[in-house]
């Protein structure tokens, strides 16, 4: 496969005498095809050379010297060399190595030997799974699936909030009322409910407090009452969760949750009191950092925090997985706990491949159009009810637009499921979301549906065709039209898109990507007939779209999003 890129690297390698692949991370590609395929900026170079962008454009155009077959003209604007490739190689090229990889198109070997962990979804036990841990969910979700695609080693951690004197608190009122409610049929609700009510009696009466106090005691020191109880807690609650991941599609390796550091958040402690900066603060003791809070270690109770609990972790994933990365899925909340966290770390005598490779993945809040999403004030939007809402909603879109259709249920599913991901995807994560079924539902939008209906497009097309031309049989120069070369440029950014996604740990870098294959070849539709023409061009033009609708598909499948065969 000729590598364009490649090429313009070593040409500006040559001509500038710098080191080729920072040169290659500079090179562009141009939004707008009048700017050509790959543009240089050439004020990345203005600090190491000392120059003014247009000097060095100048100068490196008089130098550069290009394989004519790949690179038909080079241009400067502003401070800019632009790139045209040789549309009738560059076709042949792209659509050759399709037809090579095939499936596997778009994925690469950078990923090889390197250990991911990811640690996302994470909801905590007893309480409603929030639309919060769904953006966890679907963001950690697809940054699992891409990095797996380009061969990195992946585990995915659901770091369960099963931990902490709440508890204690839920083992009393269980003890004291647990017959009046029904917690096997609804756990979430009733186990709300229990929480709320021995909250209230706590505040009345000192010594049911002290009991909840006892009852988190016993339970770390391994009570069998109160693990029993505590495992019926987690086992309802999990079952409950599990149906939200069923409708999702979501998977994890390891479901250790903060519990499973009971017994391992001694040696964190023992580890930062020998550092002798383990102080003392209004009862607590805590880890003074710069230009922070500091971090608390154990409370005026002597009992351990979420912070401790998740350098445990560090130890224990760095020491089990022998991560390179280590990515943490959170709103932007937790901004500075991670923050503490990573700092901390670094005093619990780690290699520091460890500590560097901490990374926390913030993300923005969601809200509906009318207003904030709130767990707090009581206006729970249970997550299970959101996603039945949203397939109901597909289907009704469904029915209007196409009543005969089979499957109607199977595609709604689908398409519900697919809006709402794709919602959660389409934005750069830190940017608040906006929750709105009219817009994620629209199928003419920027959306998961309308992504979908694309596919189904391309899908129908060659099913009235009837057949998928064979590569070898394309004659690659009836693609040259601006068009199908457009189609052709946006398939050949397709590795390029993934890679970025794992450099920035960015889905909505992909779900942009899929927007702009679908109106690309929504354009090339438009413009083209491509059944009842002549064979030859009626072949060229049913690969492309068997092409497109391929990596539309594993492209979606990618962010967890599944494709309707019709809808
Ligand atoms: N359970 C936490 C919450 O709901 C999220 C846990 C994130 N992961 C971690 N290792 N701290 O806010």
């Amino acid at each position: 496969m000729l590598d364009f890129k490649e090429e313009i690297a070593q040409a500006l390698q040559k001509a500038t005498g710098l080191e080729k692949e920072e040169l290659k991370s500079y090179i562009e590609i141009p939004k707008d095809a009048s700017m050509g395929d790959y543009a240089f900026p050439c004020f990345k170079l203005a600090k190491t050379l000392k120059k003014a962008p247009p000097v060095i454009a100048t100068e490196i155009k008089e130098k550069l010297q290009v394989n004519e077959e790949m690179i038909t003209k080079v241009e400067m604007v502003s401070g800019y060399l632009n790139f045209y490739v040789n549309n009738t190689t560059f076709i042949e090229e792209v659509l050759k190595e399709y037809d090579e990889k095939k499936e596997q198109y778009g994925n690469s070997n950078i990923g090889e030997g390197k250990n991911i962990v990811i640690d996302y979804s994470a909801p905590n036990i007893a309480k409603p799974f929030h639309i919060g841990h769904l953006r966890s969910t679907v963001i950690g979700g697809a940054l699992y699936n891409v990095y797996q695609f380009l061969n990195y080693n992946v585990t995915g951690i659901n770091h369960l909030g099963d931990y902490g004197t709440q508890f204690g608190k839920l083992i009393e009122g269980y003890k004291l009322w647990g017959k009046e409610y029904h917690i096997e049929e609804n756990p979430i609700d009733e186990l709300t409910k229990i929480y709320v009510r021995i909250n209230e009696l706590c505040k009345e009466d000192e010594s049911v407090l002290e009991n909840c106090r006892n009852n988190f005691k016993k339970l770390e020191e391994g009570d069998s009452y109160c693990v029993e109880i505590w495992t019926k807690f987690r086992e309802l609650s999990l079952k409950e969760f599990q149906r939200v991941y069923d409708m999702l599609g979501s998977k994890f390796d390891s479901w250790n949750g903060e519990a499973f550091y009971s017994d391992k958040m001694k040696e964190v402690v023992d580890t930062l009191e020998k550092t002798g900066k383990l102080v003392e603060s209004e009862g607590a003791r805590v880890i003074e950092l710069e230009n922070m809070a500091p971090c608390m270690i154990e409370k005026t109770n002597g009992s351990t925090t979420y912070a401790t609990r998740d350098l445990a972790a560090i130890l224990y994933r760095a020491r089990n997985y022998h991560f390179d990365k280590a990515l943490y899925v959170t709103s932007y909340e937790q901004v500075l706990h991670f923050k503490q966290v990573f700092e901390v770390a670094k005093l619990l005598g780690l290699d520091k491949k460890y500590t560097n490779g901490l990374e926390h993945v913030p993300f923005g809040m969601v809200r509906l159009k009318t207003g904030k999403m709130s767990t707090r004030e009581g206006n729970i939007v249970k997550l299970e009810d959101l996603l039945k809402e949203a397939i109901a909603r597909a289907l009704k879109v469904i029915e209007e637009k196409n009543p005969d259709l089979e499957d109607k249920e199977e595609v709604a599913k689908k398409v519900g499921l697919g809006a709402v991901i794709f919602n959660d995807l389409s934005n750069s994560r830190i940017k608040d979301e906006v929750f709105d079924w009219d817009t994620m539902l629209n199928f003419q939008g920027e959306t998961g549906p309308y992504v979908q209906y694309i596919y189904v497009r391309t899908k129908s097309v060659l099913e009235k065709a009837g057949y998928v031309p064979e590569y070898k049989e394309i004659n690659t120069n009836i693609l040259a039209d601006d068009a199908s070369c457009a189609v052709i440029k946006t398939i050949a950014n397709f590795a390029d898109t993934l890679k970025q996604v794992v450099e920035k740990n960015e889905p909505s870098i992909l779900a942009r990507y899929l927007i702009e294959l679908s109106q690309a070849f929504s354009s090339f539709y438009n413009h083209n007939k491509i059944i009842g023409e002549e064979k030859e061009v009626q072949n060229a033009r049913l690969y492309l779209t068997y092409v497109v609708g391929n990596i539309l598909k594993v492209g979606a499948n990618l962010l967890g999003i599944q494709m309707p065969d019709r809808m």
